[in-house]
């Protein structure tokens, strides 16, 4: 089947026992590894691979890769012949590159960001194992977040110049890697302009987003939560625990989901957010927001312009 979902995000982090406090107080996750670099690796209680979050000591913020899991190593062999053959050069990293982890393809998308893909990484369970399970651990901690659901990354975009690389990176995922386009924003004359799109490889609204920016970055990772109320719990961990929150509990018109946006303590956005919003079949129609409507696709209640929003990223 290919790429089967979102495997982990690794990090850069400017402080790292500050990152470790926010990570695991804050959204609840638990150090599951470190290594002898100082790379700390986490991961949530309905998580089953070893680790979901890597964070990495820096003297700036940001994220190195982020990497999605395949179902079968086979997929890696045809994956990389594909992506060759696409024109990007990709680089096999052994079993090991990464502690519990195997082999991985290392590649650029074509908005610069690296991406890897794997297909193995050791098994420890969720909190509540596979039989007879509670809905949820006695343990949990801060907002509690169930899973790593999906990234955000803001591509280079400069419409003078006609470099567009959301629409880049949209047909290398169509074509390459079997993700569908679920939504997108269109801006400029007629809406020519593909300024954003929410892509899946599942059937949630969106595995992965890409957003037109004057430069390459980090927008945030997201964590899954349970329901609107777990949103405005998890608001309230934020305000207990001093969290620089950027966007308070709201809905987005785009995927509908009910989230709050919020700031690491080296500046990476996160957000944590719930409602699937729609299963996402790959015979949906693609929704598409206008640029009149942009800010209420973003913000679905208020439809107010943010622009540090968009503006600030790592
Ligand atoms: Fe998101």
């Amino acid at each position: 089947m290919g790429v089967m979902r979102i495997g982990h995000a690794s990090l850069k982090v400017m402080d790292v026992p500050a990152a470790v406090k926010h990570y695991t107080e804050v959204l609840g996750m638990k150090v599951t590894m470190e290594d002898k670099a100082g790379n700390v690796y986490l991961k949530c209680w309905d998580e089953w691979d070893r680790y979901s979050i890597i964070l990495t000591p820096s003297d700036q913020a940001g994220m190195n890769h982020v990497a999605y899991k395949c179902e079968k190593d086979s997929d890696l062999t045809e994956l990389k012949a594909k992506i060759e053959a696409y024109g990007i050069k990709v680089t096999e990293l052994p079993e090991g590159s990464l502690p519990a982890t195997g082999r991985m393809l290392q590649f650029k998308l074509p908005s610069g960001h690296e991406m890897r893909l794997y297909a193995q990484k050791e098994y420890v369970g969720t909190e509540v194992g596979t039989t007879n399970p509670d809905p949820w651990p006695d343990n949990i901690t801060g907002a509690g977040a169930h899973w790593l659901d999906h990234c955000l990354l803001m591509c280079e975009m400069n419409p003078e110049t006609g470099v567009n690389t959301v629409v880049d990176n949209v047909a290398f995922f169509k074509e390459c890697l079997d993700f569908f386009l679920v939504e997108q924003i269109c801006v400029g004359p007629g809406g020519a302009i593909q300024a954003a799109a929410f892509m899946t490889c599942t059937n949630t609204p969106h595995d992965i987003a890409f957003v037109g920016a004057p430069k390459s970055g980090l927008h945030h990772v997201s964590f899954f939560l349970d329901s609107w109320h777990d949103v405005l719990k998890a608001a309230d961990v934020m305000s207990k625990k001093k969290v620089k929150i950027d966007v308070a509990p709201t809905r987005h018109g785009v995927t509908r989901g009910e989230t709050i946006y919020f700031f690491d303590p080296s500046g990476n956005r996160n957000e944590t957010f719930a409602g699937l919003g729609y299963l996402a079949m790959r015979d949906r129609p693609v929704t598409t927001w206008t640029e009149d409507k942009l800010w209420t696709g973003i913000f679905y209640h208020t439809g107010e312009v943010t622009p540090s929003f968009t503006d600030v990223y790592t």
